[in-house]
């Protein structure tokens, strides 16, 4: 392990600097509607997983999904905050690493580079990617610019570093994954990870789809998955039970 990597395990994230940041994007309900059903749900699947820690090691755990655009992000960024919000003695980490098509740093209104693509080619170190998200405990390393081969940036040795590395750095860490199809980089990653959540999205994603996506991640630790959307009849659009 290089020393650019060693310094992961013990770094202090700065604060992210307002500037040339946006807004968090209002569908990260765990923040901007706390007590919302929604909210709800995430904090259930955070303590399904919680407990399933209690069976297996489950410290890295990523969020995949068939399709792009199934509710990858939106899922990740809202765990990560549910677990630093129910867990405050606790280290967590949310990492972008979908390098095609980032988009942690716009949903939490935090810049997107430096990120995971430059520490991964060596342009950076760590204390440059992982930034604290507002005044919560919750660390992020988003996703940096698109690398001309992100499969193989997944697969690198830096990345398995970096992977070590948070593991002795944090106590939870999860992975905005890539969609499945049709690239090799959730199966990639999927392996290097201790469980992975897939996302479908009710009433668009075919149960076919979902299917040839769960062959093509091969091998990869399963832990659950998550209906998106499934529920917007009963919901309004901020996320709290409607009338009806
Ligand atoms: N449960 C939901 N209710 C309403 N809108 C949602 C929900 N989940 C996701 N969305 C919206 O759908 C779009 C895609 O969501 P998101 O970015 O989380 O998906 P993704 O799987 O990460 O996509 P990509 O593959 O492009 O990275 C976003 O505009 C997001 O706000
Ligand atoms: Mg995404």
């Amino acid at each position: 392990m290089d020393r650019t990597m060693e310094r992961a395990a013990n770094f202090l994230p700065r604060v992210d600097e307002r500037g040339d940041t946006n807004e968090v994007s209002r569908r990260v309900v765990t923040l901007t509607a706390p007590a919302s059903a929604a909210a709800e749900q995430y904090r259930t699947l955070y303590y399904r997983l919680d407990r399933l820690r209690a069976r297996r090691p489950l410290k890295v755990v990523a969020v995949t999904s068939a399709l792009p655009g199934e509710g990858k992000t939106l899922t990740a960024v809202n765990l990560a905050l549910t677990a630093a919000r129910a867990a405050p003695d606790r280290r967590i980490l949310l990492v972008d690493a979908d390098l095609r098509r980032g988009q942690v740093g716009r949903t939490l209104g935090i810049r997107g580079t430096p990120g995971l693509a430059e520490l991964l080619s060596g342009e950076c170190e760590v204390k440059d990617v992982v930034r604290r998200f507002q005044a919560t405990r919750l660390a992020v390393v988003p996703a940096g610019r698109a690398p001309e081969e992100p499969a193989q940036v997944l697969a690198s040795a830096r990345m398995k570093q970096m992977l070590q590395a948070v593991r002795e750095g944090f106590d939870e860490v999860y992975v905005d994954a890539p969609p499945a199809l049709p690239f090799a980089d959730a199966t990639i990653l999927g392996h290097q990870v201790d469980g992975v959540v897939m996302v479908i999205r009710a009433h668009v994603t075919p149960l076919k789809v979902v299917h040839q996506a769960v062959e093509q991640l091969g091998g990869v630790p399963l832990v659950g998955c998550v209906l998106n959307g499934a529920e917007q009849a009963l919901t309004s659009d901020d996320g709290t039970y409607g009338q009806g």
